[in-house]
């Protein structure tokens, strides 16, 4: 299941370390390539010698060996990796990556990752809780990492309650998810409209809205992360992802035009962008000078891109958005019918924490086999990662 599969597992200092042997042991039986990070501390805990006996390769946790001066590079361990597994994840450590701080090699290989990252932190109960790490907890998932929670049971200290690290054979099987998954997307074409658009009143002002692009961005990491390929069509927003195709746009009409002629290609389109329902009828050519105390800007209704595209729909699984502000759910679902979408993601301005520019929403699925699933309030990112779950459990 594992076999080829390349994951470094770091390892900070905490009573857990000692199940990474375990761990190592047992992704090295399904087949997995297996190199270790270990903090300073991290060595109090579990020796290098039993990990890099148990791993097959030698275990990093400085920048270069003193004695030979090999050099330790934790951009290529950060390339080299498939997935990184932070386990046990210390407070301290949690922390640090938190804030940004790059102190060790762990650290530093982190920031250069580019594969995705997962966490299992293990601490004492009160640590856990916390408001400190628990936040700390929440800007990991706000940057795309996954967080494996610890569990409840007994603690080193004596102590009863939620802390413990999951147990290696949990872990095994939550990699194990996380690969599969990743079969059932690789190489799909994800085709994404994101961001809001702008509609010229003149060649200085337009009619927009508040749309950041954060939740496009946000499932276009999450479908890159199991491997399907993304091409974004954005209007003028503030946030992109760092790789992919992007064609940017700035009017509904340009948005209808670049998406059109990629839907064919695609597998699956999502249209989270906040497309402008109207735009000026006659856009003036020049800047228009303040005269009178009113003026009177006519509006004509702007194409749907999702409704145009739902006709043309043969193989692709479409999904869409419906930010609403009442009779919330009865919209969702029409919309869901007449646009012709396999699954819309609801949020609701009267949500706190939902909506434009922030980085939670809180969702409800409604997909056109009448099932439906309320979220809590979650980060982008992992709201992101249900809709990737979702299409995985669904796709044909
Ligand atoms: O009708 P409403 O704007 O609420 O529909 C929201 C859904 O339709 C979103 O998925 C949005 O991206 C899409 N949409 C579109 N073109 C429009 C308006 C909305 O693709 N002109």
């Amino acid at each position: 299941m594992l076999a080829g599969k390349k994951i470094l597992l770091a390892v900070c200092g905490s009573i857990a370390a000692y199940k990474t042997a375990f761990f190592v042991r047992l992704l090295v039986k399904e087949g997995a390539e297996v190199k270790v990070i270990m903090t300073e501390s991290a060595k109090d805990f579990i020796t290098p010698l039993t990990l890099a006996t148990l791993s097959k390769n030698p275990v990093y946790s400085e920048y270069f060996d003193k004695q030979s001066g090999e050099w330790h590079n934790h951009v290529e361990l950060g390339m080299w990796a498939d997935l990184m597994l932070i386990a046990p994840l210390s407070a301290n450590t949690l922390g640090k990556m938190a804030n940004g701080i790059c102190d060790n090699l762990l650290l530093a290989t982190y920031l250069s990752a580019k594969c995705p990252v997962m966490v299992a932190p293990a601490m004492d109960l009160d640590m856990y809780q916390h408001p400190t790490t628990q936040d700390n907890l929440k800007k990991l998932q706000s940057f795309g990492n996954e967080v494996i929670e610890a569990r409840d049971g007994e603690l080193a200290s004596g102590l009863s309650g939620q802390g413990r690290m999951a147990e290696p054979e949990e872990l095994l099987e939550i990699v194990k998810k996380k690969f599969a998954n990743s079969e059932v997307l690789k190489g799909k074409k994800v085709l994404i409209t994101s961001g809001p658009t702008f509609e010229a009143i003149d060649p200085v002002r337009f009619i927009g809205n508040h749309s950041s692009g954060k939740m496009g961005t946000a499932i276009a990491k999450a479908f890159q992360e199991v491997g399907a390929e993304v091409i974004m069509v954005s209007g003028p927003a503030t946030n992109f992802p760092s790789s992919g195709e992007i064609v940017k746009v700035n009017s509904a009409e340009e948005m209808l035009l670049e998406t059109q002629k990629r839907h064919s290609k695609a597998d699956i389109v999502v249209f989270s962008a906040a497309v402008s329902d109207y735009r000026p009828k006659n856009p003036a050519k020049e800047k228009i000078k303040k005269k009178e105390d009113s003026l009177q800007v006519e509006l004509i209704k702007n194409p749907d891109i999702a409704a145009d595209l739902g006709k043309k729909k043969k193989n692709q699984f479409h999904i869409g958005f419906a930010l609403e502000t009442n009779n919330e759910e009865i919209n969702a679902k029409e919309k869901l019918k007449k646009k012709n979408f396999d699954l819309i993601v609801l949020n609701s301005l009267n949500d706190n924490g939902a909506g434009f520019q922030k980085d939670t929403n809180k969702v409800t699925f409604f997909d056109k086999n009448n099932n439906e699933h309320k979220f809590e309030l979650k980060s982008k990112a992992e709201v992101a990662r249900d809709i990737v779950d979702y299409v995985i459990k669904n796709l044909k």
